[in-house]
């Protein structure tokens, strides 16, 4: 999707989140079970019922207690956002659905006045150290925040109105939620958590560093005449180490997306629907920006009914930005009814006077396409479509096995060299 990245940047502070704890539990799906009664440090909490905002009494329980415990018999009423800022070693588990009620993306939010009431649902616990002359910048390019947070999840339901896709229709310029924000955290898994019709982004990762995701289940289903919009899986922002796994999404926009500065990131096993695709980009749009997306590999994707596949794309044209993209790796993609299962747009939003006159300036390199199989919606089924003047490089085509409905599928590209054993496949690129 292309919203301002400054838009992204200022939803960034406001967050929501949860949960934690310090030890591996190998991944057992074993809380909440009758050890935890003899755990001093383990707390049950149960809602008070009778209209009461459940909010303050969960962020003492979640202070108080190294583990919460929220039983399935109870549903927690959440009315306020919640600072979670500073906690560390803290582990929510919630049997319960909804957990979430998300009471407060209703409408007293909906007409306030900007991001800062609007989007803080939790900001997840970070533990700042104070600076340290030593510490070296992370490669994505923001101070590297020590954290001690290890969280661990399960079972979220946020539970939106499906209004905000209805009044987004009508006003674009509202400033909707996006239902969790991993903000300036290290070392945090979240897991087996259900996500159900976002107001917008599901997940971002920003300025993050070793987040894991496993087993997120997420859906997206309008039930008005206004689809879910903007609702992408998952945003991936000036972050670092960064695994998506094992999870199911059905939405209505990106399914993944690699925003500026995401790196070293492994997306596997994921079963995307209706969606967008699995996106690097946007790229430099904006100038003086410096965008880099490196070391990201996509692998096991079953991608159905979708705008994309697997997809790379940076602006070009004037007064635009810069960047670097490179050392990703698309593997292992079954698509079906996908409008454009493979494609590289390096004239992203430019026309093509422009994009020969201003090439992108965010260059792409070492990017490879590998078993790619499925069928795409149209006649045509990959276009790697690069700006002028050699801005592409190594770009491997490996294992293609992609057919159109009816007829021969097509293959297009342009102002780019080709290797691998798809590159036949490939007529003679266009020159620009
Ligand atoms: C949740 O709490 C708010 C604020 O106290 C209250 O207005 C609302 O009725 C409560 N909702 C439920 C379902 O209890
Ligand atoms: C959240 O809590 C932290 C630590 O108490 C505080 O520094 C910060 O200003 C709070 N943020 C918001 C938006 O209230
Ligand atoms: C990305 O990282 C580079 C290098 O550290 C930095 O110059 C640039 O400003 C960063 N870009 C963003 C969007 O954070
Ligand atoms: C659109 O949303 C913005 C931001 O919430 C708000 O300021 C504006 O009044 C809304 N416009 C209309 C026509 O509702
Ligand atoms: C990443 O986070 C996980 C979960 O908190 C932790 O077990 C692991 O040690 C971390 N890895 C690094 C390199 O810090
Ligand atoms: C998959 O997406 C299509 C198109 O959006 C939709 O009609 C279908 O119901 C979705 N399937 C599932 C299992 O959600
Ligand atoms: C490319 O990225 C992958 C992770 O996606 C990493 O394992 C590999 O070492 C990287 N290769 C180079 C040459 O940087
Ligand atoms: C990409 O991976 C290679 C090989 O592991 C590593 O040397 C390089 O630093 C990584 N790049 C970034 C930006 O992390
Ligand atoms: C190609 O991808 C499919 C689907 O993910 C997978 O089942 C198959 O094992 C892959 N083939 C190879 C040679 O890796
Ligand atoms: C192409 O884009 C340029 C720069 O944005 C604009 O000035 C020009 O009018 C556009 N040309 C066409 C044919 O749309
Ligand atoms: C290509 O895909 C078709 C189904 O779409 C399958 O029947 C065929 O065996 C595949 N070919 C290879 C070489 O994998
Ligand atoms: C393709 O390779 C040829 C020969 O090395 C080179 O002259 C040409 O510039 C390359 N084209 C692109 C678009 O990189």
């Amino acid at each position: 999707m292309r919203i301002s990245l400054f838009l992204v940047a200022l939803l960034s502070s406001l967050q929501l989140s949860l949960g934690s704890k310090g030890k591996d539990d190998g991944g057992k799906d074993d809380h909440g079970h009758d050890g935890h009664d003899n755990d001093p440090h383990a707390c049950i909490l149960i809602a008070k019922g009778h209209g009461a905002d459940d909010s303050p009494r969960f962020l003492s329980a979640v202070q108080a207690c190294s583990e919460v415990i929220i039983p399935a018999s109870t549903t927690l009423n959440i009315s306020t956002r919640l600072n979670m800022t500073g906690l560390h070693n803290k582990h929510i588990v919630s049997k319960s659905l909804p957990f979430f009620p998300v009471k407060y993306l209703t409408a007293p939010f909906r007409t306030c006045k900007g991001p800062s009431v609007l989007i803080l649902i939790f900001r997840i616990g970070v533990e700042t150290v104070s600076p340290s002359r030593s510490k070296p910048k992370s490669p994505s390019g923001y101070s590297a925040v020590k954290t001690l947070f290890w969280m661990e999840a399960e079972l979220l339901t946020a539970r939106a109105r499906l209004d905000w896709w209805d009044t987004f229709a009508t006003n674009s310029s509202l400033l909707r939620p996006i239902t969790m924000t991993i903000f300036q955290a290290t070392n945090v898994v979240v897991k087996n958590i259900k996500m159900i019709n976002s107001p917008e982004w599901f997940n971002l990762v920003n300025e993050g560093k070793n987040v894991t995701y496993d087993n997120i289940n997420i859906n997206a289903v309008s039930t008005s005449t206004h689809g879910p919009s903007n609702t992408d899986g998952w945003d991936v922002y000036r972050s670092d180490q960064v695994t998506i796994k094992n999870s199911i999404i059905n939405n209505g926009d990106d399914c993944v997306s690699f925003k500026p500065n995401s790196t070293n990131i492994l997306v596997s096993n994921l079963n995307c629907n209706g969606s967008h695709g699995i996106s690097v980009g946007s790229l430099g749009q904006f100038a003086g920006m410096f965008d880099i997306v490196e070391n990201v590999t996509s692998t096991n994707v079953k991608m159905s009914n979708a705008q994309n596949g697997a997809r790379i794309k940076a602006w070009a044209g004037p007064n635009v930005g810069s960047g670097i993209v490179k050392n990703v790796t698309f593997e292992n993609f079954v698509e079906f009814n996908v409008d454009n299962p493979v494609v590289i747009d390096q004239c992203y939003m430019t026309n093509a006077t422009a994009c020969a006159q201003f090439p992108s300036n965010t260059f792409i390199q070492d990017v490879v396409f590998t078993n790619i199989s499925g069928t795409s919606s149209g006649s045509q089924v990959a276009s790697l479509a690069c700006s002028p003047d050699g801005r592409c490089s190594d770009i491997d085509v490996e294992n293609f096995n992609l057919s159109a409905p009816t007829g021969p599928p097509t293959f297009v590209c342009q102002n780019v060299n080709l290797t691998g054993n798809a590159a036949d496949l490939f007529p003679t690129c266009t020159v620009t």
